[in-house]
């Protein structure tokens, strides 16, 4: 509640805790759902990094919403849902997004959905350039490891990111409100674009800077309610005692600096990446809630230690209905590595772990939980290796857990599960040395197993 703490057990009653989600893996852990369950308890929903390669899907009600870029807490009328500055924002994609919540009586203004005017901007040639060089570096292959491409979802997130880095051919949310300015960089841009994509062997017509500059004007036009200076807006709300629930996107394994590089996404999308991506120093996150699927999942090219290639990994598939929201690709599949996990959970600074997707173990005779990795020299570890290459040849080390039959999981407490599968909960939890303190058994919003942790709300 604004103005309040969260519970009696802080030491300061002023001060409002708030609180972040992050993925632990490798992405699609069901953020979307626990991140729908806490903006109950929230007043502004906050993303911080990545774009419309992230996507959600959130059942309320009964109703399927599928989002890329707004947070879900836009399906809450008195929320405020924000894009911060560390996201890379595709303004198509935003006002498709919009419009086809508006369609189905949601509310979208601009009080209740803002976008950061230093956001970058996911311009056309982002999505061609991205899929020219997935397609180039899909026939270059390197020794063993075949196919050099990312196997990125295509929707230009590494070449925008890479622009704002190199910031001379940068656009910036804000630059779709000066018409001029707009038209000038344009005209700088596609020429250089049009060039570089040539040099892809992409064949495309000469990009026209002026119809450039005049559509993403009127674009410009028809978000400028929405684009503001989102640092101060989190300040103030901050001030007002109002609590922020940061919501990343993709997952810590796949941050630019902390996960499997090069098979990683292009911004830091572990909670490390909040202070940067939002302008909140990282000292305000009291809670920070670790989503991991009850087994492991990956999309695209990649390290993934536990993967199973076999019926076991397609029965995973099929039960979790495992293909992604943006792409439709079919995962890769793996049972729980909690090797990855532990770090994923070290890096983020973890309070409390949410196990999603635990109704789809039911039925398993045994199960499988990675503790270490068997080096290719035969010596055994328990630390990740966030390198593509490093992890080259380390083979899991598995212990092995009884199953539980496929029967009707309790509506609301986790201590009527059957024994099994709290002895599978409570060996994560003594493995990670973290709570779980959520865990889903379903798509919908009231499927999901609450325990409040002892110290927070
Ligand atoms: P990009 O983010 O489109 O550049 O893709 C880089 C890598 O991150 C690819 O392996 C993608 O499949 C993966 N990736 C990006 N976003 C997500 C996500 O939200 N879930 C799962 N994988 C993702």
């Amino acid at each position: 509640m604004p103005g309040q703490s969260c519970c009696s057990n802080h030491a300061s009653p002023s001060r409002t805790t708030h609180t972040a989600v992050v993925g632990l893996q490798w992405g699609d852990e069901g953020k979307g759902k626990i991140v729908d369950v806490l903006t109950a308890r929230h007043d502004v929903i906050v993303r911080y990094n990545g774009g419309a390669n992230a996507g959600h899907t959130v059942v309320a009600e009964g109703q399927k919403y599928a989002l890329h870029l707004i947070p879900s807490g836009i399906l809450y009328p008195d929320k405020t849902c924000v894009i911060g500055n560390g996201t890379v924002v595709d303004p198509e994609k935003v006002l498709e997004e919009m419009e086809k919540l508006r369609s189905r009586g949601i509310r979208v203004d601009g009080r209740n959905l803002l976008i950061s005017d230093r956001a970058h901007v996911v311009m056309p040639w982002h999505k061609d350039q991205d899929a020219a060089l997935e397609e180039y570096l899909s026939g270059v292959t390197a020794g063993q490891r075949g196919s050099l491409a990312i196997g990125t979802t295509r929707r230009g997130i590494g070449p925008a990111y890479s622009d704002k880095v190199r910031r001379s051919t940068a656009i910036r949310m804000r630059d779709l409100l000066d018409p001029a300015y707009l038209r000038e960089r344009m005209h700088v841009i596609c020429r250089l674009r049009t060039a570089e994509l040539e040099a892809l062997g992409v064949a495309v017509a000469p990009l026209d800077p002026d119809a450039m500059a005049a559509r993403y004007t009127e674009i410009g036009q028809r978000l400028a309610p929405h684009v503001t200076d989102t640092v101060y807006f989190l300040h103030d709300s901050i001030a007002a005692g109002r609590s922020l629930l940061f919501e990343g996107a993709n997952a810590a394994l796949l941050d630019i600096d902390h996960g499997t590089y090069p098979y990683v996404t292009s911004s830091n999308c572990s909670a490390l990446g909040i202070p940067a991506g939002t302008g909140v120093p990282g000292g305000n996150v009291g809670r920070v809630l670790g989503i991991m699927k009850a087994y492991s999942t990956r999309v695209g090219g990649g390290p993934f230690p536990t993967e199973l290639l076999d019926d076991t990994g397609n029965r995973i598939r099929e039960r979790g209905r495992e293909y992604g929201t943006t792409t439709g690709r079919p995962r890769r599949c793996g049972w729980l590595d909690l090797v990855a996990v532990r770090y994923s959970s070290m890096l983020c600074g973890a309070t409390g772990i949410a196990c999603t997707l635990f109704d789809v173990l039911a039925g398993f005779d045994e199960l499988k939980i990675c503790v270490a990795y068997r080096r290719p020299d035969g010596s055994m570890t328990d630390r990740f290796v966030p390198d593509a290459r490093g992890l080259e040849g380390y083979e899991p080390v598995y212990e092995t857990l009884p199953g539980w039959p496929e029967t009707a999981l309790p509506a609301s407490d986790r201590a009527a599960l059957p024994g099994n599968a709290q002895a599978y909960l409570a060996r994560i939890e003594q493995h990670l040395g973290i709570p779980i303190e959520m865990v889903g058994i379903g798509p919908d919003r009231s499927q999901t197993l609450v325990r409040q942790p002892a110290a927070c709300c």
